[in-house]
């Protein structure tokens, strides 16, 4: 894969209290070495529970903020390194839509007016095509021509979100990044909005930064994750290792908390206690060792490092390889069972012309 967007060693930290008590104060970690890529068509998910530092990832991304340290490319080149108007200019390539479809519209602007800012920013369309331009936009999130006329009030919360969405498309760019897109929306709404970037990726190669505390959200539009927790990814890779293979005892205990659809597969589910704790002082060793029912010793005295993964991606946990082989045996387990569930199944239907007899073993 060549990547649009490129993060490295992203971090962040922000100095607490003003003045002659700064020092004393001290620093939130809210970002603490983040990298990912993500290229064209693709959407690299972040997940992580509230306070984790996902929003301020985004904003780096965007450069919003500056860095502590670490570097973002887009097609290559470093964002950081760009002067104003270079930046400027780079800017119609990324885009960002907010959670809060009410406070990131202008409600003193029309529909159209709001629309129009891009275009002519970013002299994305010749004056006198404009208005069409701002028809057609409104056409590909599926609202009426008409709407360029009203304000923002007069929408809905989806329809508001759809309008954030057309906004972000009307600078055509190569990258969006969605802030907990569907998180301010009801549930009924947010499959509408997901399937609509969802559509939209597919029809003009979009690549999406998805940022969100809800994996359900995330789960079918992820090509790849990263599972965040106080300013690290403890869990990285393709979508369907992290979410099929989960080998970090935080993203074990985050996935069994979202519905299993599948009928007769039963979850565990792992209860996460107490919340994420204060960046300002997180918690030596593993981050997760107070909410952890693994944690040993040395979990309390020294950080993990990221290892790879067979399936792609990083683990940070001292014991993930130990747990994995005891997960291992469990489900070897359930597979003697699914095996001998097949074969009772194959003896209790006739089988059909031409169908063999089912292959069954019993490891
Ligand atoms: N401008 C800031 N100054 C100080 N602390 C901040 C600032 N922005 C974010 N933080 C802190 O950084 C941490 C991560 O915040 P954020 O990125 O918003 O998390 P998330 O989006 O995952 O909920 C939080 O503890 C938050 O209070
Ligand atoms: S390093 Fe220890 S505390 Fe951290 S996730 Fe692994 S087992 Fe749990
Ligand atoms: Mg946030």
């Amino acid at each position: 894969m060549s990547a649009i967007l490129e993060a490295t060693g992203l971090v962040k930290h922000f100095a607490m209290g003003s003045g002659l008590f700064a020092r004393a104060a001290g620093v939130v970690k809210a970002v603490d070495g983040v990298s990912f890529a993500v290229g064209a068509g693709e959407s690299h998910a972040i997940v992580g529970e509230s306070g984790c530092g996902k929003s301020t990832v985004a904003r780096l991304v965007l450069r919003l903020i500056e860095p502590t340290a670490g570097a973002v490319r887009l097609e290559g080149r470093d964002l950081l390194a760009l002067a104003p108007a270079e930046l400027r200019a780079a800017r119609r390539h990324i885009q960002i839509v907010f959670q809060d479809p009410y406070g990131s519209l202008n409600p003193r602007m029309t529909v159209g007016q709001m629309l129009t800012e891009p275009l002519m920013l970013h002299e994305v369309v010749a004056p006198a095509r404009r208005h069409e331009r701002v028809a057609e936009l409104l056409r590909v999130v599926g609202l009426q021509p008409d709407s360029a006329q009203r304000y923002p009030h007069e929408f809905s919360g989806g329809q508001r979100q759809r309008l954030a969405v057309a906004r972000a498309l009307a600078a055509e760019p190569r990258v969006i990044v969605c802030d907990e897109p569907v998180s301010a929306l009801d549930v009924s709404i947010q499959a509408q909005i997901l399937n609509l970037l969802a559509d939209l990726q597919q029809r003009l190669g979009l690549a999406y930064v998805i940022i969100s505390h809800d994996l359900a959200v995330v789960h079918h539009i992820a090509t790849s994750v990263g599972v965040m927790y106080l300013g690290r990814f403890v869990e990285s890779g393709p979508s369907d290792a992290v979410f099929e293979r989960p080998k970090h005892p935080y993203t074990q205990a985050l996935l069994s908390s979202v519905p299993v659809p599948e009928p007769g597969r039963r979850s565990r589910r792992i209860v996460l206690q107490g919340d994420v704790p204060s960046p300002l002082a997180p918690p030596s060793g593993c981050h997760f060792h107070p909410r952890c029912a693994h944690a040993i010793a040395r979990c309390r005295e020294e950080a993990p490092l990221a290892e790879a993964k067979a399936d792609g991606g990083t683990v940070a946990c001292h014991r993930w390889r130990e747990l994995e082989a005891w997960n291992t045996a469990v489900t070897a387990g359930q597979g003697n069972r699914a095996a001998l569930a097949r074969l009772q199944a194959a003896f209790t239907r006739p089988f059909l012309p031409g169908e063999s007899p089912p292959a069954v073993s019993v490891a």
